[in-house]
């Protein structure tokens, strides 16, 4: 098929190479003149992984194409899908962006003889596919439904995984707003992936994604509070419980003894609480549109509650095992929200270094894809270094704070605390480390969930 793609950012640019791989022929449209280059040259202007050879290949075959011409774009293809931003502004999803591009789709199919479908791939509450897309669709074409088709299609990429994530999905949401509409939108998928394909009207679509990020935020709060009650009980390993909670048949099933996922107990584990473009901002935009239509949701703002205290825990506990936090140098190994993405929007480590930087401490950042990023985002704050090697980053420092998981830094042997840092103590706020192995070294190890 022929699909035009409107907003080349993670979700857009992701689904337009993966489906351009997949066989179709996509037209990619930003109105940013340095994306559109970036792409036809083959080089991708985000970072994720997989994304920059396999961009180069479809560019390379002649499979995708960026451009700024959306009319051409639109008249050329017999899909667009919408994967433009929707910032989050005064407590909720601004759709200014969406509305934007829908009208301008809508005035090119005015002229359009041909049928043709309109999907909403960016995060949107309930009800906005049938009740604001829908009527400016109608209004820009001056055409019915029928005339054009509509669906919502959400998306479930994780950044950093995203090619994998779509290539392999889970599931793939149809929201389709009739018959026809989701008849000529499955064939994207239908031949392509070895998913089921769940075939529901628009807000049926929308809620999904929202309820499935709500849900792994809550795992992820739960097991944060599962952590805290352990740490004021002491002598209990959070870690430990929440593996074996994971263990349960119910959550990680098995075939013939082996599990099927390993990590599928990885949202059940405690950490220093979530952060990303994604989950923060969904589950506030839940919240407030369940207020507005008369629901007072209380697990929801609860997950939020709980993982907002998690920066000040982590303070906490930082100043009872200092004492005096001021004079002290402090090693931050991780800006990044998450492991193997140069993203910092939204993370926990960048909030904790602004924490620190008010108590005063002296703080020396790594991060192996972050640095330019969180740069600008703590611009103006004094008493910050950044590195780009880590054993710069520990040398003569009272502490070191695992903030992020990458490999590069759970892999730090713990010999070279011992050897770069003033006192070998480590902060390990991803239970990814091995608290006896860092004993045997004499490092103190203080983990969020674990207390002597
Ligand atoms: C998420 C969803 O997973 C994805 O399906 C959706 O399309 C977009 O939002 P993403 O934000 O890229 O994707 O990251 P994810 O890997 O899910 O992590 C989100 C946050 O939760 C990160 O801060 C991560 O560090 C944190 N997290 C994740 C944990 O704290 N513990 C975990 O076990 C897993």
């Amino acid at each position: 098929m022929n699909i035009s793609i409107i907003g080349t950012g993670y979700v857009g640019l992701v689904t337009g190479v993966c489906l351009a791989y997949k066989g179709h022929k996509v037209f990619c449209v930003d109105k940013q003149q340095r994306i559109i280059d970036s792409i036809s040259r083959g080089v991708s202007p985000i970072y994720e992984q997989q994304l920059d050879s396999m961009l180069a290949h479809v560019i390379k075959n002649d499979e995708l194409k960026a451009t700024a011409d959306l009319s051409q774009a639109v008249m050329d293809s017999e899909i667009t899908i919408i994967a433009v931003g929707t910032p989050y502004i005064g407590g909720q999803i601004a759709l200014t962006y969406i509305k934007k591009a829908v009208y301008e789709v809508g005035a090119i199919l005015k002229n359009k003889k041909d049928y043709h479908v309109v999907c909403i791939k960016s995060t949107v509450v309930p009800t906005t596919t049938d009740t604001i897309v829908l009527p400016i669709l109608k209004q820009a074409s001056g055409k019915e439904l029928g005339d054009f088709g509509l669906v919502m299609n959400p998306e479930f990429l994780k950044e950093g995984e995203a090619v994998q994530d779509f290539l392999n999905p889970d599931r793939i949401i149809i929201g389709a707003i009739d018959e026809k509409s989701y008849e000529v939108f499955k064939n994207i998928y239908q031949y392509h992936f070895d998913a089921p394909i769940i075939k529901v009207n628009p807000r049926t679509a929308e809620m999904i994604k929202y309820a499935s990020n709500s849900l792994l935020a809550t795992l992820i709060s739960f097991s944060n509070e599962i952590a805290a009650i352990s740490e004021e009980a002491g002598g209990i390993d959070a870690l430990k419980v929440m593996e074996s909670v994971g263990l349960d048949k119910r959550f990680t099933p098995k075939v013939r003894g082996e599990l099927i996922k390993p990590d599928a107990t990885k949202y059940l584990k405690p950490g220093r609480g979530f952060g990303g473009s994604c989950f923060p901002k969904d589950i506030k935009s839940l919240i407030s549109f369940s207020v507005k239509i008369g629901y007072d949701p209380k697990i929801l703002k609860s997950v939020i509650a709980v993982n907002e205290l998690q920066v000040g825990r982590i303070l906490c506990t930082l100043k009872k095992e200092l004492l005096r936090i001021e004079d002290k140098t402090i090693a931050i190994l991780g800006l990044a929200f998450k492991a193997n993405t140069d993203d910092v929007r939204e993370s926990q480590s960048i909030k904790l270094i602004k924490e620190l930087m008010e108590a005063g401490a002296k703080l020396k950042c790594y991060d192996p894809a972050a640095v330019e990023k969180a740069k600008k985002e703590l611009l103006g704050c004094d008493g910050l270094e950044f590195f780009n090697d880590y054993r710069e980053a520990l040398a003569g420092t009272d502490a070191a704070i695992l903030m992020t998981d990458w490999k590069i830094i759970t892999d730090i042997p713990f010999s070279e605390y011992v050897k770069f840092m003033k006192a070998p103590a480590v902060f390990d706020c991803c239970r990814a480390l091995d608290h006896d192995k860092a004993k045997l070294f004499g490092v103190k190890y203080i983990g969020i969930g674990f207390r002597k």
